[in-house]
């Protein structure tokens, strides 16, 4: 089936295993003395880097029937590997891991692809210096990261001042080989899946949040326990086809056993003020993850919306597509406050800019804020798409077919691998 303006889309969908939970359940089951084992783990690149540099350190892990198993060291026992350790495209690989080594008594060089070695790391290595690990960047900012843990690392109070899980996680990682009580204080906005995991495998750990913050208070005095978990589908990969169903009247799409955390799913709010119609059904709570399954059925088109700073953090990663659907929405939509979207894989605020002038659509940047002027015509199209392998990029500007006139020219889409090996597989059964 050709993809193009006028695909539908239409099926019963399992999106591919969560890449923020699959990192986090591979290191973190990698805490404890013990087996456990793990379901639908995302197989992109990116996790099985994570994966491997756990393997690395120490970790036996063992595939079975599309099961893994994995039995961990204690925290603190983490292995000096012999190698450094490569990342390939991952900031949540080697941030998170970054954290986990600094308070292990162990010494690596930690690497990463062309994108991630232009990606800043002093936003959190400068909090794993002052626990007393000894770090070095090149330029002072970028991997590759020199890393010498300290094996009596220092219990701290941190405040970040930047929504980013990234950081925050880190840092949580740290503390697991930290006596005494490390305190957080962050945007509450941030996802919270390390939190979410450690309180399901018996951490003591307490959350607390108020109108704006997120307050977390840890203390290694409880034994990390063993767990079984089924990894559930990612929002940020199912966004593609939901955000394509919501643009696209005719579409019915349903999507089953979907990651449904707050934090995660600003983007599904987003279509809903836009006039997507997507019901929300079957929910439930696993290892303090709600899940979900949704329903859309869209028979109207769509409308402009204005997101404000404070909601990016909830949809970081779906600014792309979402940009897709205000292109193809009635009216001016404006997403203010990207500044982070400039230091993700690619400068995702540049390249969507960029992108949409090339497809025919009128946009503008004034102070990281993007605006975006929609309207339910069909786009010339027919362009060459500037992805600079970034997976998010290249995968948005691929649904943008549905709202051209001429299919755009992507050269080059190996990096879906990154988040979504089954990227073309699944818009060749779901959209027709
Ligand atoms: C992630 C956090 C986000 C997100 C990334 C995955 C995570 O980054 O963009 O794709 O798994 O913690 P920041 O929290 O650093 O913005």
């Amino acid at each position: 089936m050709p993809f193009n303006y006028k695909s539908f889309i239409k099926g019963t969908y399992f999106p591919p295993g969560d890449k923020s939970i699959s990192h986090r359940i591979l290191i973190l089951a990698g805490q404890v003395i013990g087996k456990s084992e793990i379901s639908n783990l995302l197989e992109g690149e990116d996790v099985l880097n994570t994966l491997k540099a756990m393997k690395q350190l120490g970790v036996q892990i063992k595939k079975k029937d599309k099961k893994y198993f994995v039995f961990g060291t204690p925290p603190g026992g983490l292995f000096q590997p012999n190698q450094k350790i490569d990342f390939g495209n991952s900031g949540t690989g080697i941030r998170l891991i970054s954290g986990l080594i600094s308070s292990n008594n162990i010494e690596v060089k930690l690497v990463g692809d062309r994108s991630l070695s232009k990606r800043p790391m002093k936003r959190v290595t400068e909090h794993l210096s002052k626990i007393g690990a000894k770090v070095e960047l090149n330029k002072g900012l970028f991997p590759p990261i020199k890393l010498k843990g300290s094996g009596n690392a220092i219990p701290l109070t941190f405040e970040i001042i930047i929504p980013s899980a990234q950081i925050k996680s880190a840092i949580m990682l740290s503390a697991l080989n930290t006596n005494g009580t490390v305190k957080i204080k962050e945007f509450k906005t941030t996802r919270d899946h390390t939190e979410n995991m450690l309180k399901s495998m018996g951490y003591n750990i307490k959350v607390r949040e108020n109108s704006t913050h997120r307050f977390i208070e840890m203390k290694n005095n409880k034994e990390l326990k063993t767990i079984n978990y089924n990894v559930p589908g990612d929002p940020s990969s199912a966004a593609f086809f939901i955000s394509a169903a919501c643009l696209r009247p005719g579409s019915k799409l349903v999507v089953k056993n979907i990651l449904f955390n707050k934090t995660r799913i600003g983007f599904i709010k987003t279509l809903k003020n836009m006039g997507g119609n997507i019901k929300i059904t079957h929910r439930k709570k696993i290892h303090n993850e709600l899940i979900a399954d949704l329903q859309i059925e869209q028979t109207k088109k769509l409308n402009s919306t204005v997101l404000k700073p404070s909601d990016i953090p909830l949809q970081v990663d779906e600014i792309p597509i979402l940009s897709i659907a205000a292109s193809f929405a009635n009216g001016l939509t404006v997403f203010k406050g990207l500044k982070e979207l400039t230091v993700k894989e690619s400068n995702r605020l540049l390249l969507i800019h960029e992108n949409l002038k090339k497809i025919g659509v009128k946009s503008e940047i004034k102070n990281y804020d993007l605006y975006i002027f929609g309207n339910n015509d069909l786009k010339k199209g027919g362009a060459t798409i500037r992805h600079n392998d970034d997976h998010r990029i290249l995968m948005a500007f691929y649904i943008s077919n549905m709202i051209c006139k001429k299919n755009n020219i992507i050269k080059d889409k190996s990096c879906v691998n990154t988040s979504y090996p089954a990227f073309f597989k699944d818009i060749s059964q779901f959209c027709n």
